[in-house]
């Protein structure tokens, strides 16, 4: 199965863009972390009510737009009618929910790698690796492409609808069977919580094959031991922070 997203890892990834200092899952966060200089974004894809695949972490709408409820339960014309930067700082009113289209579109303009980590809500996995695919179909990417889901429905759904995309498990904590997950999902690597991680673990993911990627890392420091303990990459929440940091190794 596909490995080929991750011949083109950098060891920085923008988690939600350059969230720390733009609202996340926005365009003003993906611009900030393009022009800092990180070479991918990790973004959070869920559904609107008419099946349209749009950037959003949250499952409700309140922490990060003007909205109340549930994203599932709001048309694609609804959504975009609410504020999703207002919440982060009066400079980013009026930032709208992007859509995937949207994104792709911004990535094949900068030359930018995804990671979209498919976020279902429990029982809509399939509709939304389906909304991603018809996306994927009519914007095309140039740049590699990774799926992540810590919803195993929703990768199973990915290895059958976009079969030619490289997938990675989501996690926690690095699971005993790790390996018996990865290899009954088909997956090229596992991401997990860089705070809960064992060395020993990360090596034999690596042995093994399979990439290891951390999240969420904000400290240069702890990006540098995560390296060390052979970590591919890190999501990280201020690009700009860890790449002027001129230890890291090479992006
Ligand atoms: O994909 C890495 C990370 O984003 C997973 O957790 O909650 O930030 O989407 P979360
Ligand atoms: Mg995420």
């Amino acid at each position: 199965y596909s490995d080929t997203a991750y011949e083109q890892l950098p060891t920085v990834i923008a988690h939600r863009g350059a969230s720390g200092e733009a609202p996340e899952n926005t365009l003003p966060a993906f611009e900030l972390a393009a022009s800092q200089g990180a070479r991918w974004l990790e973004v959070d894809v869920a559904i609107s009510a008419d099946g349209q695949a749009v950037i959003f972490h949250d499952e409700r709408l309140e922490r990060c737009t003007d909205g109340k409820g549930w994203l599932l339960n709001q048309n694609l014309e609804d959504l975009q009618h609410l504020d999703a930067g207002l919440w982060f700082g009066k400079q980013f009113r009026n930032t709208r929910i992007p859509t995937l289209a949207e994104l792709l579109d911004f990535a094949e303009e900068h030359d930018l790698g995804l990671n979209l980590e498919i976020k279902p809500v429990i029982g809509r996995e399939a509709e939304t690796v389906w909304a991603m695919r018809q996306e994927l179909i009519r914007h095309p990417l140039h740049q590699p492409v990774l799926l992540s889901s810590f919803n195993t429905t929703a990768l199973k759904c990915a290895r059958t609808h976009l079969p030619h995309l490289t997938r990675a498990l989501l996690t926690e904590a690095i699971p005993r069977d790790w390996q018996q997950r990865l290899q009954d999902l088909e997956c090229s690597g596992l991401h997990f919580c860089a705070d809960l991680i064992e060395p020993a673990a990360v090596e034999q993911i690596r042995t093994a094959g399979y990439r290891a990627l951390a999240y969420t890392v904000n400290n240069p420091d702890q990006a540098l031991r995560l390296y060390d303990a052979g970590v591919n990459a890190v999501f990280t929440d201020f690009p700009q922070r860890l790449l002027k940091s001129a230890t890291i190794p090479d992006r």
